[in-house]
Formats: structure tokens, C-alpha cells, sequence
């Protein structure tokens, strides 16, 4: 049977999906998300769905929520009023019996949404083991400024073992906004410090973070790469951020400059968020990482299998001359790589000919989806640099596609006759590369 465009867009897409599942399984990622999020029925449940995806993936999932509307429709109940402090509840005896009611039925409402499993449904099938316990010790967050929070707290420790051994036995975790003294006191904390604690705590691969409205540049623009220290200042200045989003960047930067790998902020408005984050090139959100995501660096031997992966396609429609794996192996010093979020996404080498005073540039090759953005000129001038360190005159590049792009670079058509000597006998006549030349 032939093949239809949808289905051949299908086949695409899950094959381009296929990476990140061999990377995501056996991982660990926290969830977090504020009770406004549960509050929304229809789109709470679609998020359960993406859940369930991603436990079947084989991924280790921590679920760290809040309970802020939940706790206001108590309180209204009971005639009380909230009392915000620094964007923190001062919660006393009367909002605790508010709060713990709160996330009592949070909790079995939660484990509901979990266990479903109809047919003809995302769930079918699904048989998500949900466990949730005691696995924060709290302490009183005191007096600030004057101000008693009374049993607001915040975390002290977290069970990472318990909930490591949950984990293991493939669970689920829930950890509520809840923490408990061991004087057996209970303690309302912030969802986000929760989260940013147990994401340290169980050595998370990820935290995600929904929150209503993402991080934005002056011209309003979202900022998608964030590493942690510009995050937290950013947090600090608040600039123009609403607190809310302010207090959670605070949060994951701090939890990954604590170790976690990544952050991600998510937009909890968005239906599928966290699948479009996590399984697709550009993401949705704000990633948070402690290193730039994009790195130029000296390629390593542990860098040939993204090399390989990058110049094969080129490879096989003649752009570049074949190099197998041990070849590369054994050249690797003469390469540099560009790496994006752990992938290689460029690389170029430089070959010497001392006597003639040159270097070639070769195997330059930028990945597709990363093309026109200076990683290919990027990576011609580390490799200038390289050549001029050497005491290198001349940079020289044979390419047979490539031609207009070295001429932009400032290379001059040359002829075979110009290349050193030793390298004009390896001049492959059949293939016919232009030959281009660059003083420096
Ligand atoms: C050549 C290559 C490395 C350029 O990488 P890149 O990161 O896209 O390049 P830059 O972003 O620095 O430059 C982009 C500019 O070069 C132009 N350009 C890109 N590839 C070109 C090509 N093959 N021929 C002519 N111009 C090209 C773009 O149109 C763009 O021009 P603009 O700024 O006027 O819009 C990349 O296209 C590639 O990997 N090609 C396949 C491998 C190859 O041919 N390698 C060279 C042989 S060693």
C-alpha cells in the first residue's frame, strides 16, 4: 500500500520524537504545579493524560502541587480572611484547619484523576500506582519583618530516599504543599519551595514549573534560555515580571544552581505543554540551565557519535567526503563542535601542513534546523583562531556546495596548483571540489 503525506508526516514526526524518549527514559523529572491548575477540570485532565505519557515513557515523576484557590474557597467558608506577606499566607490555627481540609480533598481528588482508565480514553490501560506520604519535614518560617507567619513554614528536609524507593518501584509521587515538624506540628509551605527541594533532594534530571505567564524580554518577547544565574537576577529585579513568575524563576534557578540539570517554566495555559517542551526542538517555555545551552568547545572521543549523526546525511548526498568512526577518532583533536542542550549541532575541522604554513578547513557542517543563525561563521573563525596560533598564513577549503558561502567569508577561488603539496596528491580529480583560499 502507498504511502499518504499524512502518513509519511506521521512516520517523520515519531521518528524525530524517538531521540528523546531513549534520553527521557529511567530519568527523573518534577512536576510542579499551583491549585489553579486542578481547579480547571478539562484542562487539568488533559494534563493527567500528558502525566500518564510520560510514566509510561518509563520516566520517574515526581508530582509537587499547590493549593491556593482551594484554601481561598475554604477560608470564604468559613468567613476568614486571607493575609498575604511578601506573596506568602500568614496561616494561623484557624486557616490551618482551612488549609489541611483543603489538601485532603486535593489529595484524594488528585489520586482520582490519576487512577482513571476507561476505554477509548489517553488513560486506557494506564495503571499509575500514585503515592504520597510524609515526605517533607517543615520548620516555622518565624517572624519577618515583625510579621508572625505562624504555621507557614518552610521545607527543612525531604524523604529523597522514601521517595526514591517509590519511585523505583514504579510509582508515582505526589507531595503535597504540606510539611510536618517532628514535634508532629503541620506546616503550610509554598508549592515552589517544595518543588525546588525535592528536585534537589531525588537529584532530578528536570523540573518543570507551570506558571500563568512566562518570562518576557523589554520587547515583550519570551525568553526562551535562561541560564540559572541570569535567571535569579532576573528574579531579583522582578522588572516587569508578575511576582508569581518572579517567585518561580527564583525557585528552579535556585534549583539548578543546586544541581538539578534543567528548569523548565511551562505556561499552564497552553494544552499539551509539557509534551511540547520536552519532545520538541524549540519547546514552549523557559528553559533554565546552569551552563549556556549553546556551547562552542574543542571537540572530545565522547563527541564522535553526535559528529557521525550530523555529517551522515551530508555524507550520504556527496557534500562531504566520507569519514568513518575511527578515522574520526583518531582526528578528533582537529575538530571543534558546536554543542545546543547536549546535542552537536556544527562542527568543523582544522588540518595542518606545517611546511606549507596552512590549514584546511574541513567536515564544516551546521545541522539543518540551526542553519543561517552564524554557527557555521562561528565555527570558520575558532578555526582562524586555531591557525593563527600555529603561526599558521593560510586557511584553504575544498567544497563543492559550499562555494558562494567561503567567497562571503572572504576565501578567493583558487586553483588545485595552490594547495601544499602533499594535499594536491590527495586531490580527489573525479569529485572536483573548488578550491578556496584565505589569507589571515
Ligand atoms: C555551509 C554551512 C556550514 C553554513 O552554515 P550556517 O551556520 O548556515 O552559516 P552562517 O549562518 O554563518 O551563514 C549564513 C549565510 O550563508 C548563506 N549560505 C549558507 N549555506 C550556503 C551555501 N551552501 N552556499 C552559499 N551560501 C550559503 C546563507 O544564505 C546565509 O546568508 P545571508 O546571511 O545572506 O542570509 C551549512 O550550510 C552547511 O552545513 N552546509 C552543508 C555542509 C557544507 O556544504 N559544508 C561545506 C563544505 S566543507
Amino acid at each position: 500500500m502507498a504511502t499518504t503525506p499524512k502518513s509519511d508526516a506521521f512516520v517523520t514526526w515519531f521518528r524525530q520524537v524517538a531521540p528523546y524518549i531513549h534520553a527521557f527514559r529511567g530519568r527523573t523529572f518534577v512536576i510542579a504545579f499551583g491549585g489553579e491548575a486542578v481547579a480547571e477540570r478539562g484542562r487539568f485532565a488533559q494534563f493527567v493524560h500528558d502525566v500518564n505519557l510520560l510514566a509510561a515513557l518509563g520516566i520517574r515523576l515526581v508530582l509537587v502541587h499547590g493549593a491556593r484557590p482551594q484554601i481561598e474557597a475554604q477560608l470564604k467558608g468559613r468567613k476568614l480572611r486571607s493575609r498575604f506577606v511578601r506573596g506568602l499566607r500568614i496561616t494561623d490555627a484557624e486557616s490551618l484547619a482551612a488549609v489541611k481540609q483543603a489538601a485532603g480533598v486535593l489529595r484524594v481528588e488528585l489520586e482520582a484523576m490519576l487512577s482513571q482508565g476507561l476505554p477509548n480514553s489517553p488513560m486506557a490501560g494506564a495503571q499509575i500506582r500514585v503515592a504520597s506520604g510524609n515526605y517533607i519535614t517543615a520548620r516555622p518560617l518565624g517572624v519577618l519583618d515583625g510579621v508572625d507567619f505562624q504555621f507557614t513554614g518552610q521545607v527543612r528536609r525531604v524523604d529523597a530516599q522514601a521517595i526514591s524507593r517509590r519511585l523505583d518501584a514504579g510509582e508515582v509521587v505526589l507531595v503535597p504543599h504540606i510539611g510536618y515538624s517532628p514535634t508532629g506540628e503541620v506546616f503550610n509551605l509554598a508549592w515552589e519551595d517544595v518543588a525546588e527541594n525535592v528536585a534537589v533532594a531525588v537529584k532530578a534530571d528536570k523540573l518543570l514549573m507551570f506558571c500563568e505567564r512566562l518570562p518576557a524580554g523589554a520587547d515583550g518577547s519570551l525568553l526562551a534560555e535562561l541560564t540559572a544565574k541570569e535567571a535569579l537576577a532576573l528574579a531579583k529585579r522582578s522588572a516587569g515580571l508578575p511576582p508569581p513568575t518572579a517567585r518561580a524563576l527564583e525557585h528552579v534557578s535556585r534549583a539548578v544552581i543546586s544541581g538539578v540539570q534543567r528548569a523548565h517554566l511551562l505556561p499552564r495555559k497552553v494544552l499539551g505543554a509539557a509534551l511540547l517542551e520536552l519532545f520538541t526542538h524549540s519547546g514552549i517555555g523557559s528553559m533554565i540551565t546552569a551552563d549556556p545551552v549553546e556551547q562552542l568547545r574543542p571537540a572530545e572521543i565522547e563527541d564522535v557519535g553526535g559528529i557521525l549523526a550530523l555529517i551522515e546525511p551530508l555524507e550520504a548526498d556527496g557534500t562531504l567526503v566520507k569519514r568513518n568512526r575511527d578515522l574520526l577518532e583518531s582526528e578528533i583533536a582537529n575538530f571543534h563542535v558546536i554543542e545546543h542542550d547536549g546535542v552537536i549541532v556544527g562542527c568543523a575541522a582544522l588540518y595542518r601542513f606545517a611546511n606549507d604554513r596552512s590549514g584546511e578547513l574541513a567536515c564544516l557542517a551546521v545541522a539543518p534546523g540551526y542553519r543561517d543563525s552564524g554557527y557555521g561563521e562561528r565555527l570558520l573563525k575558532v578555526c582562524e583562531e586555531q591557525a593563527r596560533k600555529h603561526r599558521l598564513k593560510r586557511v584553504f577549503a575544498l567544497t563543492t556546495r559550499a562555494a558562494h558561502w567561503f567567497l562571503s567569508q572572504g576565501f578567493k577561488a583558487g586553483d588545485v596548483s595552490a594547495l601544499p603539496s602533499d594535499r594536491q596528491q590527495l586531490y580527489n580529480w573525479k569529485r572536483g571540489s573548488k578550491v578556496f583560499l584565505k589569507r589571515i
